[in-house]
């Protein structure tokens, strides 16, 4: 497993680790994990996806399907001008939600282009400045008579917008409560401090918002009576998350890409020790308490609760795929050149083995009622 050695006295200098041992203290000598995920990912200035260091491809810690070549976006590209097809006569606009290194946004402005498709405004909406800087740095370089059609935000916008939403890996880099189940017993994963300074577990009463996602979701019930303790996450900021695009979308859909599965699969009694995973320079363990700041943190999405969060918040679940899937769907083929990049781009965007079958996509619709490209064969709808 990777791991920096890190001495006592550079425990002692890192600024994230010392905000991170401060908060502890102040909260009675434990931090909940989803505080600690959410200070190890996003905390200002020290965070890992707030720091300026390398996190996408070859140089960086992983690689996301825009990384891969342009065969995800040329897709994109394809099911985005088939919904704008329904939507004529309106001033439409794509907001890129975490936009990474700002390759997906190049590529789908350009393919969008080439598909005769007109939008006004290209959003990005971007927490963190060192991205924001790699997105405008990019964009300019390889796009730059679209440039102008990219506003960035740090919030969403504030008037609503028609046209389509799009998050790629977003859900999965949210910060996720953890817990344990065992003897008919719910408990919440704390993080504190060790005597030799490092970071370890401990379990705690769950808080009550804790408590009523399990109760609400029949946790108890997908996981059923095992003799063992039962480790896993619930992401209790998914639902709000879906309901604040809702109320930014007047007209249009919100497009979903993350690795995760149906409720039942997700709390399924032999996945029993959780679904976080760190990336750490192309290395992939699930030990979030070391390289803090330094590797990402994930935890994969129970699909389930953002279907019935869309439910709840005025959206229509239109689609729910695996990628391969949607991809063949929107004709990936016909993309194909038969080179190797894109013979390799393929395997790795469609095997079941890479990301082809765990990373879904989903579609989610709202005052627009037509079968969407890339769920119109193989719907997993009924899954979840
Ligand atoms: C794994 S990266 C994916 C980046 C990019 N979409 C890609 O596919 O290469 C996750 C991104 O989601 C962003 N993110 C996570 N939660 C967010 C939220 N609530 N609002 C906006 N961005 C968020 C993170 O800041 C990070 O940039």
């Amino acid at each position: 497993m990777p791991q920096d050695n890190i001495s006592l006295a550079e425990l002692k200098t890192d600024p994230l680790l010392e905000l991170i041992q401060t908060k502890i203290h102040t909260s009675s000598g434990a931090l909940k994990f989803s505080d600690f995920m959410q200070l190890a990912l996003y905390a200002p200035s020290y965070g890992y996806y707030s720091k300026p260091t390398p996190k996408f491809g070859a140089s960086g810690d992983f690689i996301t399907a825009p990384e891969l070549g342009n065969l995800f976006a040329k897709c994109l590209a394809k099911q985005c001008s088939e919904i704008f097809h329904y939507m004529p006569n309106s001033d439409l606009d794509i907001l890129e939600i975490g936009a990474g290194s700002g390759q997906l946004a190049c590529d789908l402005l350009v393919n969008l282009q080439l598909l005769k498709i007109e939008i006004k405004n290209y959003f990005i909406l971007e927490l963190s400045a060192g991205l924001r800087l790699q997105q405008q740095q990019k964009i300019k370089t390889k796009c730059p008579d679209l440039y102008s059609k990219v506003t960035w935000l740090e919030q969403l916008p504030l008037t609503k917008i028609t046209g389509i939403i799009i998050a790629n890996e977003v859900l999965d880099a949210m910060p996720v409560s953890k817990f344990q189940w065992y003897d008919n017993c719910l408990q919440e994963v704390y993080v504190t401090q060790s005597l030799d300074n490092s970071f370890e577990y401990v379990l705690k009463k769950p808080s009550e918002s804790l408590q009523h996602y399990f109760d609400a979701k029949q946790l108890a019930n997908c996981i059923g009576t095992l003799d063992l303790p039962y480790i896993s996450e619930a992401n209790l900021w998914g639902a709000p998350w879906i309901a604040s695009l809702s109320r930014t979308l007047q007209h249009g859909a919100i497009l979903l890409f993350d690795y995760g599965f149906s409720r039942n699969e997700y709390y399924h009694p032999q996945r029993s020790t959780g679904t976080l995973m760190c990336h750490y320079k192309h290395l992939s363990h699930s030990d979030p308490l070391i390289n803090v700041g330094s590797q990402d943190i994930t935890a994969h999405v129970d699909f389930t609760s953002i279907a019935e969060a869309a439910s709840e918040n005025k959206l229509t679940v239109a689609g729910y795929t695996n990628l391969a899937y949607f991809l063949i769907n929107c004709g990936i083929a016909d993309f194909c050149e038969h080179t190797l990049q894109h013979n390799q781009e393929i395997q790795i965007l469609t095997s079941p083995a890479e990301m082809g079958e765990l990373f879904k996509a989903m579609a989610l619709t709202k005052n627009l009622h037509v079968s969407l490209l890339g769920f119109n064969q193989f719907d997993k709808l009924y899954t979840l």
